[in-house]
Formats: structure tokens, C-alpha cells, sequence
């Protein structure tokens, strides 16, 4: 076997010099190097972001979806948007180990769930084999690999493994939660009714307390109305976070002008950092899970409103984050019964 990089930079194709996430195109040859394992993927979850994309382009026609996946990884050897520049992750079965993979404790066959990016994932599809335009997961023949960098947890037998996949694709915000919110804040999730959002919910109800306000900005009805049957905010707002001074008269006619002490942003369409950014009280913090988050706006348009706050950038990965979520639907028969009837 050859010898691998840590971090796969052995499979940048171009440009060279970069690490996989980020480079136009892997190499996605399904001989494995001593340091990585190679999977026969089940399914992939599709990010939000780029799937919500990939179903407009394609007019929510799953023959066109299929198509432009497999367009996708044929062009780049790895499932990355090129739009949205996200991927999202999968699930599969081991099927070979390099010798010089750091974790002895894997075996071949184990199921387990990659917890990075497919856009830095090698990917071979043979066969799309289900497409839901209406679901993220989709269904596939082919092989994947994972660097010896590259996270991953063994995917639990008390969780059936799609509703395992669901959550762990989105583990990341549910975790950053635990850490950013602290007893009697007054928490702001936009697009707190979708998939990321209920678990952040449920954190921040947690750790906010009786004493702090968890306020939900949703766009459809039906999403708000479940965060209100579940119990999972203080107060639920409907309303469209794109349209800046609405959200804003909104939640601050409900937490007053300073505006709320942490803001996370959920959302899977472009546009809603200023939403973010002008709820948020000076020196508060703004998490943007959302992949449709622009740097740019936010940045420049925090500047621009002369906002002194923190905003955070949504890291996947938070030590701990697989357990936490997991324990999430563990802890919460109705999310877990939701997350059923929805993403499995
Ligand atoms: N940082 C990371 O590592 C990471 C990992 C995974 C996912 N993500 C990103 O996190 C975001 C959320 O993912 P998810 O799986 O939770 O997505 P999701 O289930 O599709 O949830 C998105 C939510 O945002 C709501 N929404 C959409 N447009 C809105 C608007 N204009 N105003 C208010 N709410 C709006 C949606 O409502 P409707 O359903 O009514 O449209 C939905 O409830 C996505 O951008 C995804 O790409 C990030």
C-alpha cells in the first residue's frame, strides 16, 4: 500500500497544494493508502443547503437530482455543491483497513457514520439507487473513503441507522449550543424548525433554564406549530428571515432593543446574516450553522451597523458533538419520533 497523508492532500488532483476540502477535484480511485479506510456506502445525507439548491435547479425532479449528483462526483470525485461549496455525510459498511490507520479498535463490517464533509470525502457512485426530491438521504451503490484524519463514529444499535444519519449530519449545532448558551440567556434560533434547529432548540431550552427566553424564527407555519406542540421555544415567531427589520421589530418587541444574548442561525437559504446580526445585543454572539452564510455579508455588514459582536462560523465538529445529539433523541421521545416520521 502506499503511503498517505494525514489529511488526504495524496488525493488533491487540482489545485495542488491545497487539502481536499477546498480542491477542485479528489482522486477518488478506490485502492486505499496505508492510512485510510474504505467504505461501501449505504446512503448519503445530503447537506440542506446543497440539496435545497441542487431540487431548485432541477425543479424538484428526482431523474434531473440524480443526474446532477452523479455529474458532481463524476466531475470532482467528491459530493461538493458547487454552489454552495457544502456536501453533507454518509453512512456504509467498513470494507478495508490500511494497515497504518490509527484507530485498531475497527473492524471490517462495522457500520459506521463519516463525521466530515462529503465535499472532501473521495466518492465513487455505481448507481443512484432511491432519490426523494423530498429528502436529503439518498440511496447509492459505491464506495467512499476516509483520510486517518478524517472523524467518524460507529453507529449505535439502540438508534436505527438512517435516524443515526440525520442527526449526526447536523451534530455540530447542537453541541456548539451547549457550549455558547448559558442559564437566563435570551437565545434566537432562525430556522429553528427545521432538522439542525429542533436539536439546537432543545439545547437551549436546556441550558437557558426557566429563567432565559428561547425564541424560534421559522418560515412555515406547520414547522413553527410543531416547536410550539413539542414545547421546544418561549415564543415562536413566523416569519421570513430575509426581510431584515421585520425579524428585527419582531424579536425585539419580544426580548426589548438590546436585542438577544446568542442568535444560531439554522437557515438553508442565502441572505439572513444582517437578520442575525441586528437581534443580537452588543458583545453577544452570533453562530451561523447555516452553509448559506456569506463571510463576507456577515463580516462586512456587522462592521457596517457598527455591531460589536462575536460571530462564530459553524465548525462541524465539536468534541463530543456524536454523543450529545444522539443522546438528544435518546433523552426526547417527540424529537425522536419526528425526526422518524421526517428523515427516515
Ligand atoms: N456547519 C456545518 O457543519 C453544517 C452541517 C450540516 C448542515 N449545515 C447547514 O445548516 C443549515 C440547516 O440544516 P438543516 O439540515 O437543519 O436544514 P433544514 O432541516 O432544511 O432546516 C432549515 C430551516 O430553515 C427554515 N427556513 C428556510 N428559509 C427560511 C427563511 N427565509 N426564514 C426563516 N426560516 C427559513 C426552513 O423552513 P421551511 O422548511 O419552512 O423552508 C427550515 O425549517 C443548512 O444551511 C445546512 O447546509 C451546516
Amino acid at each position: 500500500m502506499n503511503k498517505g497523508c494525514k489529511y488526504g492532500t495524496h488525493r488533491v488532483v487540482e489545485p495542488k497544494g491545497t487539502l481536499p476540502q477546498p480542491a477542485l477535484k479528489i482522486d477518488n480511485n478506490m485502492e486505499i493508502y496505508d492510512n485510510e479506510l474504505l467504505i461501501d456506502v449505504i446512503t448519503l445525507n445530503i447537506d440542506s443547503a446543497s440539496y435545497t439548491q441542487i431540487k431548485g435547479v432541477c425543479n424538484a425532479e428526482a431523474m434531473k437530482m440524480k443526474e446532477m449528483i452523479l455529474s458532481i462526483v463524476k466531475e470532482r470525485g467528491k459530493m461538493q455543491n458547487p454552489v454552495t461549496g457544502s456536501g453533507g455525510m454518509l453512512i456504509g459498511t467498513i470494507k478495508e483497513i490500511g494497515q497504518n490507520f490509527p484507530d485498531k479498535s475497527l473492524k471490517v463490517g462495522d457500520k459506521i457514520a463519516t463525521l466530515v464533509s462529503l465535499s472532501l470525502t473521495p466518492l465513487r457512485i455505481d448507481q443512484i439507487i432511491h432519490l426523494d426530491p423530498s429528502s436529503d438521504q439518498v440511496d447509492i451503490d459505491g464506495q467512499a473513503i476516509l483520510f486517518e484524519s478524517g472523524l467518524y463514529a460507529v453507529l449505535p444499535t439502540d438508534i436505527p441507522e438512517k435516524l443515526s444519519l440525520a442527526a449526526l449530519d447536523v451534530a455540530g449545532a447542537p453541541a456548539q449550543v451547549e457550549r455558547l448558551v448559558k442559564k437566563g440567556d435570551k437565545v434566537c434560533i432562525i430556522g429553528g424548525g427545521g432538522k439542525s434547529g429542533v436539536l439546537c432548540c432543545y439545547e437551549a431550552m436546556k441550558q437557558a433554564g426557566p429563567e432565559g427566553k428561547v425564541i424560534v424564527v421559522e418560515y412555515s407555519k406547520e414547522n413553527a406549530q410543531r416547536i410550539i406542540d413539542m414545547n421546544l421555544a418561549t415564543e415562536v415567531i413566523v416569519a421570513d428571515a430575509t426581510n431584515v427589520m421585520d425579524i428585527y421589530h419582531k424579536v425585539t418587541a419580544i426580548v426589548g432593543e438590546d436585542g438577544c444574548d446568542v442568535v444560531i442561525n439554522n437557515v438553508n437559504v442565502p441572505s439572513t446574516e444582517m437578520s442575525s446580526i441586528l437581534i443580537t445585543k452588543d458583545e453577544g454572539l452570533v453562530y451561523f450553522f447555516s452553509m448559506a452564510t456569506s463571510f463576507t455579508k456577515a463580516a462586512l455588514g456587522a462592521e457596517g451597523v457598527g455591531k460589536d459582536i462575536t460571530l462564530i462560523m459553524g465548525n462541524g465538529y465539536a468534541k463530543g458533538h456524536a454523543n450529545l445529539t444522539l443522546n438528544i433523541l435518546r433523552e426526547s421521545k417527540p424529537i425522536r419520533e419526528l425526526f422518524e416520521r421526517l428523515y427516515v
